[in-house]
């Protein structure tokens, strides 16, 4: 990858590899967080994989396989024969081989020139997902003749449904064919959720061109021929459009309706060259970029790069238009993880959300909301009552989606079990504490009566049901259940699911008490639901005896019952390797299960979420405890690891973990990112700038600015919102100037223990 300091708004390959091809398909996806593409090469590869999402369209290929998101029938395609020679990367001479990705308007750019016998030409392919017009793409082709011959062309382009999800194919082969003449449309259906798609092709030339349609299975092109003559270029374009039978924006749901409107908007656009449907879309990003930009003055250019490169695929992935769906761990990038989401959005998206697009986080919690049948259903089906979140989601009324099988085990040739999908259980207590973060936030009061109180009560009956009584300590431990740390299965008394689960059940009590006395109104009818006497009594008499792991004599908080006693093992070999499974070239999950090993932060993250529980001296002795034992194969690790420290005041430490965390995708190892970009460290890129450098936290309700910049960075300028007002951050070493609007409103933060008010403007000594 490449990275110039003369454009921080870009990424770009330069030269490229057939071996290589996830990386920047995946790194340079295009997306407006309805639908979302890889940036595959428009004409074919061994090895691409060229995919499509709508955001929530949701379906299981057969019974025996959990539900994910289809990928969609291919409409950026094209196939060219010149001169009857195929035309491939792979043959022949290519120079000037660049493509790159332009952040601040999502358009993806790729050009070379290609030489094969006597032809030579200039291909210069430019696209985009419309961030204005949110179903549709277009794409742009000059072909430039670089030499004194004609050259004859065929090209063939238009939907091809010869696609699947790694072989599960998702689409019965609906209706197809050409409307009014031009309009490739194509009909698929998914086979078991019976969503509906409409998706619809046509192509643009600035010469004569004959033309031929060619139907096939699952398939509709264009066959083009045309001649270009010695030093001329033409000009290609295609735009498509998709919709489906579930998008809230339509006015009827009608097939025929649907496939209609879809005709009408690229009717519409007829006139609209391809700059200005780009420039449109450019003006929709910029909202984005106008709202609370970050500004690094940094050493290192790609830091400031990064923050863009995250926010850039954190909205290209972020389904704003709609609560029924939430964010995937590989947002609409790639096929990993299904499309589902996880604890990723609470804990590490959720934030950014929160501090700067309130409204979109508004969706995102509120997608927990609908999700609650499906808590209630998972609770149900083990035993349990209350609201137990599933592990993965996807349509929220589902629950739980976590698939059974995973990949094939070392030692034995089995498919291991993936036991998440039934005891990685932190994820209720995960959506709880993300509920009351966007309360504390955006002080939204609505959300807060009609559905988070809900929440935070259904969460809480849930731990208590779940709860394992131990008769000889007169408590309540948690046992069998996998942690944050997914290398220790089946452990007992994880700390951060015992903690975690405390709060969420304190803070249940409290809320009902001051509800009581405060609400009697909103009190009333959550008692409806809820028998809120009973209820209290419940979660009274068990609270006080849920088992907190208490610190070992060295002050360690012991990461489970069992993991202290553990064999510790030599991680060097495996933290410095580019992958992230090395660990598992030379053991299984069993054996790893006997050893301190952790995948990503687990009691350090407890310690950084409540960090009000634990004092300094304990953060750092449990870091320097646990860091060295964390393989960070996860991709959320790194961003917890480089706040925890920088509040530590190890920051070379911390700046060292900052650059390994945004190298997770921008990085030199081209096969980080083939299954889809790690959303979550997208995430945690802003995490790491604003809460740990910039200073910002959320801490028991009250907003605390405690800044520190890396020795790298000069100054560092953010902005928040913060319950409806936006505020401007600026920092230099040695101070810190808040700014808002002076509207006659204040806002109190804490800094280094004391309590300042900010009314308009205000500076702090550092
Ligand atoms: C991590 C989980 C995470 C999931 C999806 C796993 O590798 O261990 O914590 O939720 O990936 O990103």
């Amino acid at each position: 990858m490449y990275y110039n300091e003369k454009n921080l708004w870009q990424i770009e390959q330069k030269g490229f590899d057939e071996r290589f091809l996830g990386k920047s398909e995946a790194i340079m996806a295009l997306g407006n967080g309805y639908f979302g593409s890889r940036s595959s090469e428009e004409e074919a590869y061994i090895g691409e994989k060229r995919d499509t999402f709508v955001a929530g369209t949701f379906n299981s290929f057969d019974e025996n396989e959990v539900t994910e998101l289809p990928n969609l029938l291919d409409m950026w395609g094209m196939e060219f024969l010149i001169n009857d020679q195929r035309f491939s990367l792979t043959q022949g001479l290519v120079s000037n081989y660049s493509k790159r990705l332009n952040l601040k308007n999502g358009e993806l750019c790729r050009e070379f020139i290609w030489e094969l016998k006597d032809i030579k030409l200039k291909f210069k392919f430019q696209k985009f997902i419309s961030k204005n017009r949110q179903h549709l793409l277009v794409s742009h082709l000059e072909l430039a003749n670089l030499t004194d011959r004609a050259v004859s062309i065929k090209m063939r382009s238009g939907i091809n449904g010869q696609i699947s999800n790694e072989g599960s194919q998702h689409f019965t082969d609906g209706e197809k064919g050409l409307t009014e003449g031009k309009f490739i449309q194509m009909m698929p259906m998914t086979t078991g959720s019976k969503i509906q798609f409409v998706q619809t092709v046509e192509h643009k030339f600035d010469i004569e061109v004959s033309e031929r349609p060619e139907t096939g299975r699952r398939a509709f092109f264009m066959n083009y021929n045309f001649e270009l003559a010695a030093d001329c270029s033409v000009t290609i374009e295609k735009r498509g459009s998709i919709y489906t039978s579930i998008d809230n924006d339509l006015a009827s749901h009608d097939l025929n309706e649907i496939r209609k409107q879809a005709v009408h908007e690229l009717q519409n656009i007829e006139k609209l060259t391809y700059q200005e449907l780009l420039t449109e879309s450019q003006l929709a990003w910029q909202k984005i970029w106008e709202k609370h930009p970050i500004k690094i003055d940094s050493e290192n250019f790609r830091d400031q790069l990064a923050i863009r490169f995250a926010k850039y695929h954190l909205h290209a992935m972020a389904p704003a238009h709609d609560e029924r769906m939430n964010i995937g761990a590989k947002g609409l990038s790639g096929e990993g993880y299904k499309g589902h989401t996880f604890w990723d959005t609470e804990v590490f998206m959720l934030p950014y959300f929160n501090f700067t697009h309130p409204d979109i986080a508004k969706k995102l919690v509120t997608y927990r909301y609908l999700g609650l049948d499906g808590a209630h259903k998972k609770a149900k089906s083990n035993g349990y009552e209350g609201a137990q979140y599933p592990w993965e989601a996807a349509n929220p009324f589902d629950g739980e989606v976590t698939p059974v099988w995973g990949a094939a085990d070392i030692v034995t040739g089995q498919s291991t079990k993936i036991w998440s999908g039934f005891i990685e259980q932190h994820i209720t207590s995960d959506v709880a504490f993300g509920i009351k973060q966007y309360i504390d936030v955006t002080g939204d009061e609505a959300f807060e009566v009609e559905k988070a109180y809900e929440i935070l009560i259904d969460t809480a009956k849930f731990w208590v049901s779940r709860l394992d009584y131990i008769q000889e300590t007169d408590s309540y431990e948690i046992r069998d259940v996998i942690g944050p740390d997914e290398y220790k299965e089946h452990g007992n008394n994880n700390a951060y699911t015992n903690y975690t689960a405390h709060w969420n059940v304190v803070f249940a009590i409290d809320l009902i008490q001051k509800l009581k006395s405060q609400k009697p109104d909103i009190y009333d009818k959550l008692d409806q639901k809820f028998n809120l006497n009973l209820l209290t009594e419940i979660l009274s008499a068990k609270v006080d005896k849920i088992f907190l792991p208490k610190a070992t004599a060295d002050g360690i908080i012991p990461q489970d019952d069992t993991y202290l006693s553990k064999k510790i093992l030599d991680l060097q070999k495996y933290r410095n390797s580019d992958g992230v499974d090395s660990l598992f070239h030379d053991y299984n999950l069993e054996q790893v299960n006997q050893m301190q090993i952790t995948k990503q932060a687990d009691v350090l993250l407890l310690m950084l979420l409540f960090e009000g529980l634990f004092d300094k001296e304990q953060k750092l002795k449990n870091f320097n405890y646990y860091e060295p034992k964390t393989t960070h194969d996860s991709s959320l690790s790194l961003s917890t690891h480089a706040i925890l420290s920088a509040d530590l005041g190890k920051l070379e430490q911390s700046y060292d973990f900052f650059n390994k965390a945004i190298n997770i995708d921008m990085g030199e190892y081209m096969k980080s990112s083939d299954a889809g970009i790690h959303a979550a460290s997208l995430g945690g890129i802003w995490q790491m700038i604003v809460f740990g450098y910039g200073g910002l936290r959320m801490v028991e309700s009250q907003l605390r600015i405690e800044p520190h910049l890396p020795k790298e960075w000069k100054a560092l300028e953010y902005g928040f919102d913060y319950h409806g007002k936006a505020i401007h951050v600026e920092l230099t070493k040695d101070k810190m100037t808040l700014s808002k609007e002076n509207d006659g409103h204040e806002i109190s933060f804490m800094n280094k223990g004391q309590k300042y008010v900010l009314k308009n403007q205000l500076t702090i000594k550092m």
